[in-house]
């Protein structure tokens, strides 16, 4: 007797249409910028998968950390009977949090990938048949309309995924969360923190390169999708920590002055020699900043988490005041 309901918000055409679009527009601005989104194909998630397991990518272990730890707690103090996940991708680690939650009635993992949200409420449901799983095809930086299931909810958003937004993009975001939440429910998430800049460094330019390859994934999904013929071989990994803004940035560096063909937008796009296009940010916070961040969207930061080591921190924070 095991539930399970996939709703769709997202039809067929949605992500060609945004790619096209991203491509377009970063592909022609000064300096090229393109979104992280574009990373996570199926070879994309793979890679990701692997720089998780990386020595010098601590930020996925130490949240795991915290996790485990503070299960418990976050259940009892959120007392959630809905649970919210905002890329939830393979819910491995939200595992934790659902074991030690006896009350919880409904998780709503929420991700761009049908293939991800399938694989992970079959590998749920095998170990908690009672529970119902009603799983969103969304993209969670749009406002989301949360199906019917009974509070409190918890919504909770991982990984340190925050980081890849720019500060407008994340007032945006949070300021969507804040509109799912009544009195009482709450967010749960996690944010990678200031730390040593060869520490930040190599979490980002592994001495495997798996991150380089990552990084280089985005212009295979372009060559793919829009019929472009980028080379990987003739752009270089780079990866810098941006000392004003608190973030790491990833860029990819023409090697040499050369053009590329975008065939399906009629585009050629010319490179100068060492020009780079900027292909994500990944901020990394304090928690006065994150506290700043939270307040500005109505919501109000409660418990703070660290692992031992304190490189990674999960924040609880409710929605205060009346519903806006
Ligand atoms: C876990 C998706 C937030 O910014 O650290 C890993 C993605 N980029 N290595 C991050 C990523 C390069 C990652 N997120």
């Amino acid at each position: 007797m095991t539930s399970f309901q996939l709703t769709r918000t997202l039809d067929e055409d949605a992500a060609e249409t945004a790619l096209r679009a991203d491509v377009l527009h970063g592909l022609t601005h000064t300096p090229k910028v393109l979104p992280p989104k574009w990373f996570y194909d199926a070879r994309g998630s793979e890679l990701f998968e692997e720089i998780t397991r990386l020595p010098e990518y601590y930020p996925t272990r130490a949240e795991r950390e915290i996790l485990l730890e503070r299960a418990r707690e976050i259940a009892a103090v959120s007392g959630a009977r809905t649970l919210v996940e905002l890329g939830s991708g393979s819910s491995e680690k939200t595992r934790h949090l659902i074991e030690a939650m006896p009350a919880l009635d409904t998780y709503v993992p929420v991700d761009v990938s049908e293939s991800a949200l399938r694989g992970a409420a079959t590998a749920l449901l095998a170990d908690h048949p009672g529970l119902r799983v009603h799983a969103l095809l969304a993209d969670f930086t749009r406002a989301l309309e949360l199906p019917d299931s009974p509070g409190p909810r918890l919504v909770v958003f991982l990984g340190g995924t925050i980081g890849n937004l720019l500060p407008p993009e994340r007032a945006v975001f949070l300021a969507a969360v804040r509109s799912m939440l009544s009195p009482g429910d709450a967010l749960l998430m996690g944010t990678d923190l200031v730390k040593d800049e060869a520490v930040l460094v190599a979490a980002y330019d592994d001495a495997r390169g798996v991150t380089a390859e990552f990084n280089k994934n985005v212009l295979a999904v372009i060559n793919r999708e829009l019929d472009a013929d980028f080379h990987t071989a003739d752009f270089e990994h780079v990866a810098v920590w941006n000392r004003e803004q608190e973030w790491i940035e990833m860029r990819l560096r023409a090697r040499s002055e050369l053009t590329v063909k975008v065939r399906a937008l009629d585009l050629v796009v010319p490179f100068a020699e060492g020009e780079e296009i900027l292909t994500e940010v990944s901020a990394k916070f304090r928690q006065e900043g994150v506290r700043k961040e939270l307040a500005a969207a109505g919501l109000e930061l409660t418990r703070w988490w660290t692992d031992t080591a304190g490189r990674f921190a999960l924040s609880l924070s409710v929605a205060e005041g009346p519903v806006g």
